[in-house]
């Protein structure tokens, strides 16, 4: 199944290719710097997100870890968070023939195209994290990850339990995640479905915060200067939710006591602030995706059958439980 290709004439330019289409970054893997390779190994091209939140970062280090305790050549491209970016680097990959392809769609929509290239020249492809809008399912051979709406459903059920039994309004605003990304759209929806239950629920203010800290916190300011009454902050992830705490902080309230606070990721920030009583709740979105990602790799290549989705394990932390998983939590 595998492709050896005399990789001397590729080298050099393609290398370079790969670079440029990734708007320079390429994050690297100790650089295998040849397309395809007559070394016997995998060639895997990897193109992911960004470095939007510290999940990518320990998705990213998963990734790059297994590859190299599996002995797969990993090209590893940084798309920086634009699908323009992944578009390239998955066309660099295709020239360059690597084994196999996977990515991490920044959003789920306007992949058919660069989808159906890597499907014409044989190249099969997994989708980690994210899934994509396409019709036509055998553009990939599989799909690992988390189900984001049972995520957004966590979250609204933990809130719903929170106000059982009462009756005054629950003004909620919302954090949403990158704009068009299956974990806003999803999140979101999952989070509505349930909180439609409850007609005291509102979310009176909704507003992407791309992720990012930064973001999370210049999105909550607004939201506290137009709303004075927010009884519950749901944040798709746990950075958009640290941001907004430094903004609650500053306008004199108390996070997690004055605002409820739910997020989603459970990295080693969130549990802390979980913790420490600023957050109240968080729904666990594991990025430790590279070893069963390894296992597709090196199956798909074999031309082995493999499943059409991997679904992510996961669980959800109470302030008491991030108490106990904080001392052994990997990132
Ligand atoms: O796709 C997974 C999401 O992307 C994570 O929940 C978020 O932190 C990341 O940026």
């Amino acid at each position: 199944m595998r492709r050896n290709w005399t990789a001397a004439a590729l080298s050099g330019v393609l290398a370079v290719s790969v670079l440029a289409g990734c708007g320079g970054g390429d994050g690297g893997n100790g650089g295998d710097s040849g397309s395809g390779n007559d070394d016997g190994k995998i060639t895997l091209g990897f193109s992911q997100v960004g470095a939007e939140s510290g999940w990518r970062t320990a998705n990213t280090k998963s990734i790059q870890e297994s590859a190299a305790s599996a002995g797969i050549d990993l090209k590893f491209s940084d798309a920086q968070g634009k699908q323009e970016n992944q578009i390239s680097a998955i066309r660099n990959f295709i020239t360059q023939k690597v084994d196999v392809i996977a990515f991490s769609p920044v959003v789920t929509s306007g992949w058919d195209a660069v989808l159906q290239e890597a499907k014409d020249a044989d190249i099969p492809v997994i989708l980690t994290d994210r899934a994509v809008d396409s019709q036509d399912t055998s553009l990939f051979k599989s799909f690992i990850g988390s189900d984001f709406v049972v995520e957004g459903q966590k979250a609204g059920d933990w809130l719903l339990k929170e106000y059982e039994g009462k009756s005054e309004p629950v003004n909620i605003v919302e954090l949403q995640g990158t704009t068009g990304s299956a974990p806003a759209l999803d999140r979101q929806k999952g989070f509505q479905e349930k909180i439609a239950t409850n007609p005291n629920m509102k979310i009176v203010k909704s507003q992407t915060g791309d992720f990012k800290r930064a973001d999370g916190k210049t999105v909550m300011e607004t939201f506290l200067q137009s709303t004075p009454d927010i009884d519950v902050l749901y944040a798709h992830n746990d950075d958009m939710g640290l941001g907004a705490i430094e903004a609650i902080e500053a306008a004199g309230k108390k996070p997690g006591t004055d605002i409820k606070i739910i997020t989603v990721d459970a990295v080693k920030d969130g549990m802390t602030a979980l913790a420490d009583g600023k957050i109240n709740f968080i729904v666990e979105c594991s990025p430790l995706l590279g070893p069963q990602l390894m296992e597709l790799v090196k199956k798909a290549d074999a031309g082995e059958e493999i499943p059409a989705r991997v679904l992510t394990e996961e669980t959800t932390f109470t302030q008491e439980q991030a108490k106990e998983a904080l001392p052994t939590r990997q990132y």
